[in-house]
């Protein structure tokens, strides 16, 4: 069903790394709350950022698609790369960049506007259809991708904020992959939504891996070990460790990663 500790083991990374970091650093005004991490993401494996609470996940995540530029206080120091292009590079196009870069938050949070236009709203923006017809076909695959069109293909014009929760989050998802991103970026994208919501999510992931790069943010140690073949593991805004998950969660050589894995703080 889901991607398996002793499957990742075997993971081999086939290709260049989507994405690059090198020595990000971030402050909140005066407090750094990143000190210089370097990752790279891969478009064959889904990443895992994990760490105890205020440790600089979230943070580092938004510096991913820039979302730290909506914040007044937050600056960044390093160098961010998509496919070899600075994305701080001042010819980046920022709109442009999030859509290669999507993301889906904690709280599911669809546009008050129903289940199509949810998913018509980007590929509408970005022009990515040139027809009604066209559009439909984009707004039915990415709701086929999200695993969501069987239970929403008679109620389309229905109010996206009329769905459960698992299903709000699963309509982000397909809003996010409506516009053909590289990257899907998930901040503990199952912390609202009940277990069966959860496995129906990390049943998704595995299937979207290969197609995009996906990294996920989350506070389950059993998610991270499900869903991912790279972790990382962040703590008060260093990346301590970073490897193989099945490696960091039987074999982490840092005593920090341990104390975490099994529970010692956090
Ligand atoms: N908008 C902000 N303004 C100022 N400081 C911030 C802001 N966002 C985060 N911080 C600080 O940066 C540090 C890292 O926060 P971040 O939200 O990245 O942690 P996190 O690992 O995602 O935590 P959690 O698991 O609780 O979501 C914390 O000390 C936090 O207080
Ligand atoms: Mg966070």
């Amino acid at each position: 069903m889901m991607a398996t500790m002793t499957a990742s083991a075997e993971a081999t990374v086939s290709s260049q790394p989507k994405m690059t970091a090198r020595d990000v650093k971030v402050f909140y005004g005066e407090k750094q709350a990143l000190n210089g991490v370097s990752i790279d993401v891969h478009t064959d494996l889904v990443t895992a950022f994990i760490g105890p609470s205020g440790c600089g996940k979230s943070t580092f995540l938004r510096c991913l698609n820039r979302m730290n530029d909506t914040i007044d206080a937050a600056r960044i120091e390093g160098r961010i790369e998509l496919e070899g292009h600075d994305i701080y590079a001042p010819d980046m196009d920022v709109v442009q960049l999030r859509a290669r870069v999507g993301m889906v938050f904690q709280k599911p949070n669809p546009f008050p506007k129903s289940i199509y236009e949810n998913v018509a709203y980007g590929p509408r923006i970005h022009g990515l259809a040139s027809s009604k017809a066209e559009l439909d076909a984009i707004v039915e695959q990415s709701l086929v991708r999200a695993s969501l069109w069987n239970e929403v293909k008679d109620r389309l014009q229905d109010s996206g904020t009329a769905l459960s929760g698992g299903q709000q989050q699963r309509l982000c998802i397909a809003r996010a992959i409506a516009v053909d991103p590289e990257v899907i970026l998930m901040d503990e994208p199952c912390s609202a939504l009940d277990p069966i919501a959860t496995a129906k999510i990390e049943e998704l992931i595995d299937d979207l891996r290969g197609r995009y790069a996906i990294v996920i943010v989350t506070h389950n140690m059993q998610q991270a070990a499900r869903v991912s073949q790279r972790t990382a593991f962040f703590h008060l805004g260093t990346l301590v460790e970073y490897g193989d998950t099945a490696e960091i969660f039987t074999n982490p050589r840092e005593q920090r990663t341990k104390d975490y894995i099994t529970g010692r703080f956090g």
